[in-house]
């Protein structure tokens, strides 16, 4: 897959975009992330009952949620950008929130979710990616300043804003490239689980006594 994706000029990291059926996919991530991270992802104490209601209430028909899987399908990441509401139709600012599980850091996963929301917001006319965290928050802060945002500090918070370009035909298929190499990504892993069951199945099928 990664020479695949270096002649198309793929990322290494595929990032696909989530729906409704992925929401349980969503709790357990978020779930699973200590109350330390829970509070940097969130900017405050969050109970597993906060979760549940956030996860249960994103508006998949007017946000957009992006997601990584490792090899086992389990979702190790995801990014939530938040549009605004319909009815503020001249605010063209939306929000960027992001969480990698603990065994998935270090590795470049949240810096590609970030670009790939960023050109997703790009490519639907949004014109400040806005991303609010903790300014102790260094990896976030280290992120968003590469991206080349301007941060602004207040009291132990940070806003950092991103000035996007408008959408060119690059940017579009950039995105819809990167979408379709996601999706083969996935059903090849998939393919791969469900040819493991099977064998196992065969396997333990031969084994049994007759
Ligand atoms: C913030 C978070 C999403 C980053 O995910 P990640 O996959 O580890 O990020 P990446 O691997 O893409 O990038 C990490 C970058 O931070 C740098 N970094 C790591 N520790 C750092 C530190 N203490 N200070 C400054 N930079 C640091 C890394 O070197 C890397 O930079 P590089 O790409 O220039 O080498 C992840 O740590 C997380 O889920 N944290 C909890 C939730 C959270 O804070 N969300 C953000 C608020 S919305």
């Amino acid at each position: 897959m990664f020479e695949i994706a270096k002649t198309l000029k793929l990322p290494n990291i595929l990032v696909r975009e989530l729906h409704p059926g992925h929401r349980e996919k969503i709790r357990l991530h978020l779930l699973a992330l200590s109350d330390k991270d829970r509070s940097l992802r969130f900017g405050l104490h969050t109970s597993d009952e906060v979760i549940n209601n956030y996860v249960a209430h994103i508006d998949f028909s007017n946000d957009s949620v992006f997601g990584v899987f490792d090899k086992q399908l389990n979702l190790i990441a995801c990014a939530h950008l938040a549009y605004p509401a319909l009815k503020q139709a001249t605010n063209r600012t939306a929000e960027f929130g992001v969480s990698v599980s603990t065994e998935g850091r270090g590795m470049g996963i949240g810096s590609a979710l970030f670009k790939r929301a960023a050109t997703h917001a790009r490519n639907t006319n949004i014109e400040i990616l806005y991303v609010h965290c903790l300014s102790r928050n260094k990896v976030m802060m280290h992120i968003a300043e590469k991206a080349g945002m301007e941060i602004e500090f207040s009291y132990g918070e940070a806003d950092a804003y991103l000035k996007l370009a408008k959408p060119n035909n690059s940017s579009i298929v950039a995105e819809a490239v990167h979408a379709q190499a996601a999706d083969i990504d996935y059903a090849v892993k998939k393919n791969i689980q469900h040819s493991k069951f099977l064998i196992s199945q065969i396997r333990s099928f031969a084994l049994s006594p007759k």
